[in-house]
């Protein structure tokens, strides 16, 4: 639980976030972070059919690192070793995990190669991992996204592209994690991921945007983490909506249940783009629990 004398401690880092997020200068913010300005959001994670010997395990989430020359990696580390100290079976990367040159994507691997988990690391790609703007780069981004792959695989990191892992009980079941590729590379194909997926696994489904959430839902995952929104909510309200509809986000931060699904929006490490002095850097850890039938 966060401590009751949390706001009262954090006046003046709220102050600086804040004013800088006004002027949209968040990104220029590199001191170095203190433990407790970190959220380390702790959910239970109910899974359906989960195999023996899973429950308790932990599963933590980060997401949108944007390891780059505004995100220093010296910033960077410090989380990894908060992580370790929670003892994670696996620990996901929901996507945005480099910007900036290559050099950037062995800074990564070498970093993620810190964390201690018991199963292992998987990451998913993000609409940064393929340049600047995801969209405009197939080509380019294809090239270097190959690069990033290839000094993960290195590194004895998982990257899922259209692919799912299995985290296996002591019953022999496993429970499935399906990493979608980014939708706005235009390379996201569920049909082929979840058709590496066994029939009788319960799914978490990672994918780098909530707003794929909705179009998704006829695939059988119980929850999907996400990440991408850094927690900014513009445009939630009702004037906010009329202000910046292109910026108008369903899902923006936190949980979320939808017909009986849970979707998980983690606002990442990175500090781009925080307009709210609430929008901490966060750790997500979900402890694995057996739902009822
Ligand atoms: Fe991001």
């Amino acid at each position: 639980m966060r401590d009751a004398r949390w706001p009262r401690q954090h006046v003046w880092r709220k102050a600086i976030w804040q004013a800088m997020g006004n002027v949209g200068l968040t990104g220029m913010h590199v001191l170095p972070v203190h433990k407790s300005w970190v959220d380390f959001a702790h959910y239970p994670m109910a899974i359906r059919g989960l195999p023996a010997g899973l429950e308790g395990r932990r599963i933590i989430q980060i997401s949108d690192l944007h390891c780059s020359p505004m995100v220093r990696a010296s910033y960077l580390w410090q989380f990894m070793d908060w992580i370790n100290e929670l003892q994670p079976a696996v620990v996901v990367v929901t996507g945005d995990l480099f910007m900036g040159g290559r050099r950037y994507a062995h800074q990564l691997a070498h970093m993620l190669a810190r964390l201690k988990t018991s199963h292992g690391v998987l990451c998913i790609l993000g609409n940064h991992d393929y340049g600047l703007n995801g969209k405009a780069m197939a080509d380019r981004g294809g090239r270097r996204v190959a690069h990033l792959q290839s000094v993960l695989v290195e590194h004895d990191i998982q990257l899922l592209r259209n692919q799912s892992w299995r985290m296996r009980g002591t019953d022999g079941k496993g429970l499935s994690f399906v990493g979608l590729d980014d939708e706005w590379s235009g390379r996201m194909r569920p049909d082929e991921a979840f058709a590496s997926v066994d029939a009788l696994d319960p799914v978490v489904c990672l994918v780098h945007n909530p707003a794929m959430c909705l179009q998704l839902l006829h695939y059988p995952w119980q929850w999907m983490l996400t990440g991408h929104t850094h927690g900014r909510q513009m445009a939630q309200g009702p004037v906010g909506k009329r202000l910046f509809p292109g910026s108008y986000r369903r899902f923006t931060h936190g949980l979320y249940t939808i017909n009986g699904r849970h979707l998980y929006v983690n606002r990442g490490l990175s500090y781009g783009q925080r307009h709210q002095h609430w929008c901490r850097p966060e750790i997500t850890v979900f402890d694995l629990r057996a739902a009822a039938k």
